[in-house]
């Protein structure tokens, strides 16, 4: 069976991208250097599939151990999941985001280009729409950045689409995701971020088990149904499925193969309050507080493209994403 190569595997999404794969045969191949997760992950995906994927704690950065795991390995092709990515840290840390994010990247691709592995499929995001007010939002809509993350991500797309026209045997992928919410229904895989979390499920999440005083909502202001921001909130399995789909289908694609990872709906912040309080019966205290920078109003995905050419579609609700976010808070984070 095809050996893939996850980098940053045993992070949130890697990790349920690790389970989907080993369910459906493939092999697993994980380089990490744990600096946003745990060696307790193995133990949570050997749990769910009865097998561990083979483990190297390395940097991807360092071009020797990435070459020996590819001369151990014979690696079909690689998903590309290592980075780092809160937007408002690499705001204070350029140099660390554009070092871990795009000059990993470009080592990485020279190893795969002088092992002659050249099939990947990358993590993008849609961070890389900027502040597109114009939803849903399509794969050929307007590309901006206003921080390091977002131009790192932008930078490492066109790097790819660049390397794939100087040498079309490559096989790529750039998934663009919207926002990953919930965690593996058995409780013991989900998003375990180091400090306080930036992104609203996990905070939520610690609001709901008393480890947060309360959720701040940034904006009650805006132009949505209850004055909330409107986000796609995507199941990370889900998501992970996507993966699966974009392995198969990439081989046969003449071109990048370029899509979003939404579901198409977007949910409100108080929505998902509500889901909340729904699925740990619990009340979620909050108050609301000015916009947050950066922030827009409303974004959520097109996802026509990708069920053309991918045949895949989102099918959790934001109900489930709430009760598998608080299911694994409530079993495994306390
Ligand atoms: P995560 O932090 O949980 O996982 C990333 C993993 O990469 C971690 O296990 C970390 O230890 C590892 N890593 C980081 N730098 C590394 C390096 N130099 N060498 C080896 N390992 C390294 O993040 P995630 O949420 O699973 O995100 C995975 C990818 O998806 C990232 O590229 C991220 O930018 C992208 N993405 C995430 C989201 C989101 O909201 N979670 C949204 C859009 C895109
Ligand atoms: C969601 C909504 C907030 C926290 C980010 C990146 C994106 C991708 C996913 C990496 C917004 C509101 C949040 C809180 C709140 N990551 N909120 N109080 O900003 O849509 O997307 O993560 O690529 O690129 O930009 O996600 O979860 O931070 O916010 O009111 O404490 O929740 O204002 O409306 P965001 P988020």
């Amino acid at each position: 069976m095809k050996k893939i190569l996850l980098t940053g595997g045993m992070g949130y999404i890697g990790s349920h991208v690790c389970i989907e794969l080993i369910k459906k045969g493939y092999e697993v191949v994980i380089v990490d250097n744990l600096c946003n997760s745990s060696i307790s992950v193995l133990e949570g995906i050997k749990k769910i599939t009865g097998l561990k994927p083979v483990f190297y704690e390395n940097d991807i950065r360092d071009k020797a151990a990435l070459l020996k795991i590819f001369n151990t390995h014979s690696i079909s092709s690689v998903i590309h999941f290592a980075g780092l990515k809160s937007l408002k840290e690499s705001v204070d840390e350029p140099i660390n985001y554009y070092d871990n994010n795009l000059i990993a990247t470009i080592n990485l691709l020279q190893v795969m280009k002088q092992i002659n592995c050249k099939s990947i499929v990358f993590s993008s995001s849609a961070t890389v729409y900027g502040k597109t007010e114009h939803v849903p939002i399509s794969e050929n809509a307007p590309l901006s950045a206003s921080n390091p993350y977002g131009q790192s991500k932008l930078l490492i797309e066109r790097l790819l689409q660049d390397l794939y026209i100087s040498d079309n045997k490559w096989n790529i992928a750039i998934l663009r995701y919207f926002n990953p919410a919930g965690a593996h229904g058995s409780g013991l895989i989900g998003e375990s971020p180091n400090g306080i979390p930036n992104n609203l499920f996990p905070y939520i999440s610690k609001v709901a088990n008393g480890k947060l005083s309360k959720l701040i909502i940034f904006g009650n202001d805006y132009d949505t149904h209850d004055g909330t921001g409107i986000r796609d909130y995507i199941h990370v399995v889900d998501l992970a499925k996507g993966h699966l789909k974009a392995l198969e289908v990439m081989h046969s694609y003449s071109k990048v193969l370029l899509v979003n990872l939404g579901t198409g709906q977007g949910y409100s912040v108080l929505d998902v309050v509500k889901g909340f309080e729904k699925a740990s019966s619990k009340k979620i205290p909050y108050e609301f507080a000015s916009r947050r920078e950066g922030d827009v109003a409303k974004c959520y995905a097109d996802p026509s493209l990708s069920f053309k050419l991918l045949n895949w579609r989102a099918e959790s609700t934001l109900d489930q994403m709430c009760r598998d976010a608080w299911n694994w808070e409530n079993t495994y984070l306390n």
